[in-house]
């Protein structure tokens, strides 16, 4: 399936800034606001196994996500998942201390998995990434044993770099890491 990415609405300026909405076939990136707050404690809040392959505590409060929101998404830029109006998770694209590389990062509440959601947001991520902000590569991790997140950056084309051996502790204990990547040359070779 592809999705087409529409830029209409997006400023012209060609830095990662200057991105404050990104539209795709059925969802709407856009940055992040205080009345998110509740619809980030269901995720962010989630204790369950579905997030045990992330690194943070799990929010105790709706004011948690509230400071969360204030503190780390919106300085941040990271993008709210938008579906029919709701903030289903969270994805960011920021810059990494080299030059022309960007990483991933993304979270989804559990109720709206395996639908192509996260699919569809990174891919959208990655034509800006490539297309809007000319990067060189586009690099992302996830714990080996985390088969969904490692599948959504296999079908935007991102490929293994390196496996590190209990590289990170994650919730679930110390984890296995597979990074990977996708450099311009690749990312425009897919697109053909
Ligand atoms: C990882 C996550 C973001 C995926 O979101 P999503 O919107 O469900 O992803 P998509 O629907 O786009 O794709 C999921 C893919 O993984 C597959 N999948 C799901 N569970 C799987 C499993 N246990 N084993 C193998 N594949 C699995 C799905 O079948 C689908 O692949 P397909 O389209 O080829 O069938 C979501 O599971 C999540 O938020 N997890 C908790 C937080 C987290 O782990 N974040 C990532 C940290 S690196």
């Amino acid at each position: 399936m592809t999705y087409n990415v529409r830029f209409d609405i997006i400023a012209a300026m060609e830095t990662l800034s200057s991105f404050d909405m990104i539209l795709t076939d059925r969802l709407v990136l856009r940055l992040f606001n205080a009345a998110d707050a509740n619809d980030v404690f269901e995720f962010a809040g989630d204790k369950t196994d579905a997030n045990r392959f992330v690194a943070w505590p799990a929010h105790e409060e709706c004011a948690d996500s509230v400071r969360c929101i204030r503190d780390i998404y919106i300085p941040n830029r990271v993008f709210a998942i938008e579906y029919s109006g709701k903030c289903i998770g969270a994805i960011e694209l920021k810059s990494t201390e080299e030059d022309g590389v960007y990483s991933i990062g993304y979270i989804l509440n559990k109720k709206f998995w395996n639908l192509g959601f996260t699919t569809e947001a990174l891919t959208a991520l990655l034509d800006v990434a490539f297309r809007r902000l000319k990067a060189k590569s586009v690099v992302a991790a996830h714990a080996v044993e985390n088969k969904a997140s490692g599948r959504v950056m296999e079908k935007c084309g991102l490929k293994v770099e390196r496996i590190a051996l209990k590289e990170l502790e994650l919730r679930c204990g110390l984890s296995d890491i597979r990074h990977m990547y996708i450099d311009a040359e690749a990312y425009f070779k897919n697109q053909n």
